[in-house]
């Protein structure tokens, strides 16, 4: 009687927003808890479709179509929660779909102010939260009084942008000057602001009725120059300490953006003095393989399943993390090309040695790809996901790890 019970309130559609690669671990979790999935995508042979119970091919961004597409579908069941694992448009169309059928979520007003770096920022920053100093300008000839007053280097990116996709490093005034002589940047689609030079976390999150419960704080390691591509992310973080800081800090942004229920991520800098710098933050579950291999693997807990739950409307409650063994130390870890345009002749499989535990490994590109480092995060050919637990210092082994698979060009 006691299971009947249970499979009775777990019965209902979970739709998930996207049925791409990065949506299946979302996908598949719904489905592991026992409920029917609807997934959203306008790939039909979208690797998450085939473990949907129901398809509707449509763009994640069209909110109102797909809106309207679940209105008239004939369903068997109720539809108990919509989420997403993708980003961008996908969580406004999460957060309609949220706001229309009365499920959790949080309004899509208050999604739309993450849409703009520049407009979140300026936000946080007139709360006291910091941000990298940022300069605004008006037009061609403001731009090139602000010249001499910049403290360089300066970062000019895209104000909407994501996935390291035109970032770029100022050395110089002369350097800035010549970027704005080729092709002046519009004001109101990029952001220029004061380069943080310092170390980098990211930080993954759930909000739960605007309480922010803390998932991982891991090390990002990037390439030192634009568009400062991912090589790792490390856990533990050697920022672990500031974690009563970064709470509050993502506490305080859920208070002032007033974000209600949804995944959550942020990307800090820590600078000179050892202050978080908030570089950017979402309403979303993040990439880079952290919410589906690094949290399962390091901290041995299911992020996924903590979002379903919450979606749901079940309290939320934070998972224990079971113990993790002593010593222990996690990366996932990228593979880039190495030029600026390379034709990829082969992957090798990356080989453990006795020390390590392979629990991820996945090619991004096949041979005869090209691969360019101007395509941001696009670019990367291979990632591997590893644990160890002797004694060795996180450098010494990323050093190592660039070593030891040779991608042929
Ligand atoms: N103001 C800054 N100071 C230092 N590094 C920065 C700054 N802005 C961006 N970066 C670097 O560029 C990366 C990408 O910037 P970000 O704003 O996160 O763009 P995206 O949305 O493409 O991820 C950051 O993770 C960081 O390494
Ligand atoms: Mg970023």
């Amino acid at each position: 009687m006691v299971t009947e019970e249970a499979d009775l309130k777990k019965s209902g559609y979970f739709i998930s927003i996207g049925a791409g690669l990065n949506q299946k671990p979302l996908i598949e979790t719904a489905n592991s808890m026992g409920f029917k999935t609807i997934s959203i995508d306008k790939n039909d042979r979208a690797v998450g479709m085939d473990i949907s119970d129901v398809k509707i091919l449509e763009s994640t961004s069209e909110y109102r179509k797909i809106y309207s597409a679940l209105r008239h579908i004939p369903l068997t069941d109720k539809i108990v929660g919509v989420g997403t694992r993708s980003f961008g448009k996908a969580t406004y169309s999460a957060a309609y779909v949220s706001s229309k059928l009365k499920l959790v979520g949080t309004s899509p007003e208050v999604i739309k102010v993450f849409e703009d770096k520049k407009k979140y920022l300026n936000l946080l920053n007139s709360h006291g939260l910091k941000s990298p100093k940022s300069y605004q300008w008006q037009s061609k000839s403001s731009l090139n009084k602000l010249l001499n007053e910049i403290d360089y280097p300066v970062i000019l990116k895209p104000s909407k942008g994501n996935g390291k996709i035109g970032i770029e490093l100022f050395q110089t005034k002369e350097e800035f000057k010549q970027r704005l002589e080729k092709n002046y940047p519009d004001p109101q689609k990029f952001v220029l602001e004061e380069f943080i030079d310092g170390a980098e976390i990211t930080v993954l999150g759930i909000v739960n009725r605007s309480e922010f419960h803390l998932f991982s704080i891991t090390d990002k390691w990037t390439t030192p120059q634009a568009p400062f591509l991912e090589i790792a992310h490390t856990y533990p973080s050697k920022y672990q300490y500031l974690e009563a800081e970064i709470r509050i800090f993502i506490q305080n942004i859920i208070l002032f953006t007033k974000y209600k229920n949804g995944p959550f991520v942020a990307e800090f800098k820590i600078d000179k003095n050892g202050d978080l710098i908030i570089l950017e933050c979402n309403p979303e579950v993040g990439g880079e393989f952290l919410a589906d291999q690094m949290i399962p693997n390091a901290y041995n807990i299911s992020y996924f399943k903590s979002y379903v739950k919450m979606l749901i409307g079940n309290k939320f409650i934070k998972p224990i993390p079971k113990r993790i063994p002593k010593n222990q130390i996690a990366c996932i870890y990228y593979y880039l090309p190495a030029f600026v345009r390379s034709k990829i002749r082969s992957i090798p499989d990356f080989i453990s040695n006795p020390s390590e535990k392979i629990f991820f490994e996945l090619n991004l590109k096949k041979e005869n790809d090209f691969a360019d480092r101007t395509n941001g995060n696009n670019s990367r050919i291979k990632v591997i996901g590893l644990t160890r637990t002797d004694n060795i210092q996180m450098e010494a082994w990323l050093e190592e790890l660039s070593t030891r698979i040779e991608i042929g060009f």
